[in-house]
């Protein structure tokens, strides 16, 4: 009778995945024949409208909306101003063709959640995708359609500030996690108003600038693109993103908004990809710079040509195409591809049909109290315990608390670099998130030493400006040297020799991090160092709490103190979120999303490099340093709890393998220690003989597994 019941199940399954696939197709013929319908009725100046994208919407730009010579605009923010420029596109234009708006939602809109590098290392990708459906119920209520992310570049090199926007340098973990930012934010159906059209950025390889100089060249072979670079992009095709962004670097000789390798053997013949590219800011003039094309015409063919739909506020196409067009050397069919693909996204995400924002949804749908318990947990796991010889969780009785350093009463730069319109305002620092937890202690804070900004650093974001944090009043705490004098060393000291123990927040500032914020040294900035050698020096026991977009040189503090947290920018909940941790309300499960080098001179480090011909010897006649280990501080995908855990019953089914080479590898893990946990089992292959050689370790998997003392699981 079961089976009876089963097999009817399952033929009922069948049909309805037939039905759906069937009324899918049948939808996607609509949209084919609208397209067809709208082309026949556009001019040349129309049709090269569509894949022309302005910053702003100036009186001059709206003009041009009215025109048709506009498909989408971005940085143009609120329900009020995206209705205003809509109307003009979908009510007073000659073929009523919705814009898209756009914007960079990196990690949260208003609800700011921790830098994507952070959240990667929570190797929790149903909670990332969780945050980004806020991040798009937000935007989508301030009437944005698409976000400009995620950011999906592998990096090895921390000195290129953009490190801080992607997943870290692991092509797996890069591509989990990749395709959930991509569910979160298109949801189920890209025309649910709340979902927003992804557009996985930079295509490809731009995390691979020479010297981590930004925008700078890539020179790699086929096998290192297909093998690291590619990957997470392939996840993001595959998960639906609709658009992709071009990247800005010349890639093996041929910059990336010219590649028609990438952009069009790759992405569209062997992907299938549907929907369409943009080029990045100004990237398409950039070609002449690059000394590729010798005027803007050439550029705009190119581009066009190679695999780029949409041009990015430089106005190349707008000048360019329609006079292409007229003498020959740009075919309509060419054209004609380019704009049904802009179309086509436009189709799907329901904006012909529902082109307004409903303007209450910016009173209902921002920074709820939901979308702060989320950014809360993400915020709690994004954090790695690096270090910790017993002192964590720290006692909620202790009697006197002193939280020191330049980052611990900052609220702006909890929230990290790009973002979109977080405001300071929103933030808790630490400093406040260490009060509220431990209202009954005494807290003696001291900056120590200011954190001088790196000349023309800044942090992207169209939100309201961020003002200095205001120095704390909040009872019970007590200002060691400011806000009257400059802050000092000595009053630092001051206040950690009254205290039972310090709590240190040392690191970078947000704008250190990101786009053209690449640096050469990876010291921890200003005077922090000798603020940091000053505080251990008093005998105190020292936490360290390390905010940066990067891993910083910390070969002192790793020496000489028991306790280091990376926390690198966690966002609005920051301050709980650290609090949480160190007070033992949450304990730490995330892992290094990146190998920690020892010193700069290691760059690049990663772990999944190739073994070599000389690995070790006993002597030195192997690779590596005379000064310096080969190995890092600290390696990817490490990271301490509050518990231990123990792996045995390894049990490799090897009955399971076919010729289509499925093999089953499972072990047993078990909390050995006195506190409930979460482990990150990690599951990494290596092909010991092959015909090209393997990197040492490969990761193929990952799942987190929260146990109780003494429980076990085979995950
Ligand atoms: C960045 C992109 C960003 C674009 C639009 C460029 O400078 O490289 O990541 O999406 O600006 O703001």
């Amino acid at each position: 009778m079961l089976r009876v019941c089963q097999t009817i199940f399952s033929v009922i399954l069948v049909l309805g995945v037939g039905a759906r696939a069937f009324s899918q197709q049948l939808a996607s013929d609509a949209i084919e024949h609208r397209i067809d319908t709208l082309l026949q009725q556009m001019t040349v100046s129309e049709k090269v409208g569509q894949l022309v994208q302005y910053t702003g919407n100036s009186p001059q730009t709206l003009e041009q909306v009215l025109q048709g010579k506009v498909g989408s605009l971005f940085n143009v923010v609120g329900a009020g101003d995206v209705n205003a420029a809509q109307k003009i596109a979908v009510e007073k234009s000659r073929l009523k063709i919705p814009l898209i708006f756009g914007l960079d939602v990196i990690h949260g809109y208003r609800t700011v959640f921790p830098v994507p590098i952070a959240s990667a290392g929570s190797f929790d990708p149903e909670l990332i995708e969780q945050a980004e459906r806020v991040a798009a119920k937000e935007a989508t209520a301030a009437g944005i359609k698409w976000t400009f992310a995620p950011m999906v570049d592998i990096t090895r090199d921390p000195r290129w500030g953009r490190m801080v926007e992607g997943a870290g340098e692991d092509p797996y973990l890069g591509s989990v996690v990749a395709a959930a930012r991509v569910r979160g934010f298109q949801g189920r159906d890209l025309a649910d108003p709340q979902s927003v059209i992804a557009c996985t950025k930079h295509y490809v390889a731009y995390g691979a600038v020479e010297g981590g100089r930004d925008y700078n060249t890539v020179d790699i072979s086929e096998q290192l693109l297909r093998e690291v670079y590619l990957p997470p992009f392939h996840a993001a095709v595959k998960a639906g993103s609709a658009a992709l962004m071009s990247a800005f670097e010349d890639l093996n000789g041929v910059p990336a908004t010219v590649n028609r390798h990438t952009l069009t053997d790759i992405l569209r013949h062997d992907w299938g990809f549907n929907g369409f590219v943009v080029s990045d800011y100004g990237a398409v003039d950039e070609l002449l710079q690059h000394g590729v094309a010798k005027d803007e015409a050439e550029a705009a063919l190119k581009a066009l040509t190679a695999g780029v739909e949409m041009d990015m506020a430089d106005g190349a196409y707008a000048k360019q195409l329609g006079p292409l067009v007229e003498s020959g050397k740009l075919p309509m069919s060419v054209l004609d591809e380019a704009v049904r693909r802009v179309l086509r996204v436009k189709f799907r995400a329901g904006l012909f049909g529902n082109p307004y924002t409903d303007p209450q949804r910016e009173h209902t749908d921002i920074l709820t109290t939901e979308s702060l318990l989320v950014a809360r947990k993400l915020a709690q796991e994004s954090i790695v315990l690096v270090k910790n010889r017993g002192l964590l969780p720290l006692d909620k009785n202790t009697k006197t608390i002193a939280v020191i350093g330049p980052l611990a009463d900052d609220k702006a730069d909890q929230l990290g670099s790009w973002v979109a319109q977080g405001s300071a305002a929103d933030a808790v620092a630490p400093l406040e998130g260490i009060k509220a937890k431990v209202p009954g202690a005494e807290i003696l804070y001291a900056k120590g030493v200011d954190l001088d900004s790196v000349e023309g650093s800044r942090v992207f974001g169209t939100g309201a400006p961020v003002a200095a944090p205001a120095p704390s009043t909040a009872t019970g705490v007590l200002n060691v040297g400011a806000p009257t004098g400059p802050p000092s060393i000595n009053d630092a000291v001051h206040a950690a020799q009254k205290a039972d123990v310090v709590i240190l927040f040392l690191g970078e500032l947000a704008g250190m991090t990101g786009e053209a914020s690449s640096r050469a040294s990876l010291d921890l900035p200003s005077k922090q160092e000798q603020l940091l050698e000053a505080i251990v020096a008093t005998g105190k026991p020292v936490v360290l709490v390390l905010e940066s977009g990067r891993p910083l040189d910390i070969r002192w503090a790793n020496a000489h103190l028991s306790v280091i947290l990376q926390a690198w920018y966690l966002g609005v909940q920051a301050g709980n979120a650290i609090a949480d941790i160190l007070f033992g309300d949450a304990s730490p499960s995330a892992r290094m999303p990146i190998s920690w080098p020892r010193s700069v001179g290691q760059i690049p480090i990663y772990y999944n490099h190739k073994n070599t011909g000389r690995p070790t010897s006993p002597d030195r006649w192997h690779t590596g340093y005379l000064d310096e280990s080969k190995e890092p501080l600290f390696p990817f995908g490490y990271g301490l709890t509050y518990t231990t855990f123990q792996y045995s019953n390894l049990r490799v089914e090897t009955a399971a393998i076919a010729p289509t080479g499925t093999l089953h590898v499972t072990a047993e893990v078990q909390n050995t220690g006195q506190r409930a946990g979460t482990e990150v089992v990690q599951f990494y292959v290596h092909d010991r003989v092959a015909p090209t050689s393997r990197p040492v370790r490969e990761l193929k998997g990952f799942s987190r597994v929260t146990l109780a003392p003494g429980e076990h699981k085979r995950p």
